[in-house]
């Protein structure tokens, strides 16, 4: 084992929960590793940078059930540029929802681009609550989840590990609804502003503020 290369997938990489569960990788990695965030321009550096590792783990959120679009970008690059040894892969996945199972579509994305690319598959790690988790007393259970992530994939013994906040849904929905409502209200934006498909693209309706 030599050092491992991290990319995080991220699209908001510098403040992204999957910084903060790449920096726990790190931690608790009896290997060195070198971290990365992936940026628009990045892509072919980070592809011939990859000669120089045994392993990379891709660090990476859910979105809609799949790849962040900046990452598939980037895997495309790799498709077109491979590195001249190809190193074993590793996956560090979080989602926002409760269940890790929400991961498996994306999980199977990776292992079909490694099958076609010939990188062989290490260990993956798929994690339910991600959003949350970190800012909880769950917390716990994200930090063994990754100090076993980073055992298995320093000492070559590769598996699956899956990890979630030990919640039932119907306490979990409440739980979060309560947050983001909260923090909507923080910002003067209200519940029912929130639930419309203009929150993100400034185009916000007329709709009540937070507490009218
Ligand atoms: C555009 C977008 C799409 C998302 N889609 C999903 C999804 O399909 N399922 C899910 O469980 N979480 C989804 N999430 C939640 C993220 O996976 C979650 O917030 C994650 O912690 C973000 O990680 P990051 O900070 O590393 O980007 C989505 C978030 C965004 C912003």
């Amino acid at each position: 084992m030599e050092r491992i290369m991290i990319i995080n997938g991220s699209p908001r990489a510098p403040k992204s929960n999957s910084k903060r569960y790449a920096e726990l990788f790190s931690r608790y990695c009896p290997v060195e590793t070198d971290y990365y965030n992936l940026t628009k321009r990045n892509h072919r550096q980070l592809c011939e940078l990859m000669a120089g590792y045994s392993d990379v783990l891709f660090v990476f959120p859910l979105y809609a059930d799949a790849l962040p679009v900046g990452f598939l970008d980037f895997l495309k690059e790799l498709e077109a540029n491979p590195p001249a040894r190809k190193p074993m892969v590793s996956i560090l996945i979080n989602c926002g929802f409760l269940e890790y199972s929400q991961n498996e579509i994306a999980i199977e994305m990776m292992h079909i681009f490694c099958r076609k690319n010939d990188y062989r598959v290490g260990s993956i790690l798929e994690l339910g609550s991600g959003e949350a988790i970190l800012g909880t007393p769950f917390k716990y259970v994200a930090v063994r989840a990754i100090k076993r992530l980073a055992r298995s994939v320093a000492h070559g013994e590769h598996r699956t590990i899956k990890a979630t906040m030990p919640l039932s849904k119907r306490l979990f929905i409440w739980a979060s609804t309560y947050y983001w409502t909260a923090f909507g209200r923080k910002f003067g934006v209200s519940k029912s502003r929130m639930q419309t498909m203009q929150i993100e693209d400034g185009r916000l309706p007329d709709l009540p503020l937070a507490g009218e």
